[in-house]
């Protein structure tokens, strides 16, 4: 191959790869979050969602309650933000590993919520970080712990 023709398939690749990468980078799930426009923990966990390959699209609403009352949260699991991820809820700083283990057992629950806004949870990054659980619900309001996480 001449100079000329490698320097322009070299170019190729290029523009080629440029659009593709692109892409790979939000294959991930949709993540649709509703957070207050004024909360910042709740940016923090929308990077950690894309950062573990995720599409996060969060939109500002003014009343986050009426979001977690429509999606059937239990009042007791209540946090900050709440999102949908194919057809279940996430509320709160849920880390992203359990929101991946939920995609791929699909067990029959509503979804998973960690209550309140630990320290230490994804968003929530803290020099004094405690122990949380990610609890699972059902549309019913019956809860069980899907997760322990213990301070690193
Ligand atoms: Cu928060
Ligand atoms: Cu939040």
């Amino acid at each position: 191959m001449n100079k000329r023709r490698q320097f322009i398939s070299q170019l190729t690749a290029l523009i080629v790869a440029g659009p593709l990468a692109a892409r790979a980078a939000d294959t991930g799930p949709l993540v649709q979050v509703y957070k207050s426009p004024t909360c910042g923990c709740c940016s923090k966990w929308a990077d950690h969602m894309r950062a573990a390959g995720f599409t996060v699209e969060a939109t500002n609403v003014p009343d986050v309650n009426q979001y977690k009352r429509q999606f059937g949260v239990p009042p007791q699991l209540a946090s900050c933000h709440t999102a949908v991820v194919e057809s279940y809820i996430v509320e709160g700083h849920v880390p992203a590993d359990d929101v991946i283990k939920m995609l791929r057992q699909k067990p029959a629950i509503k979804g998973i919520a960690v209550p309140g806004m630990p320290m230490g949870s994804p968003g929530m990054e803290s020099p004094n970080p405690e122990r949380y659980e990610t609890i699972a619900f059902t549309a019913d309001g019956l809860t069980s712990v899907f997760a322990v996480h213990e301070p690193a």
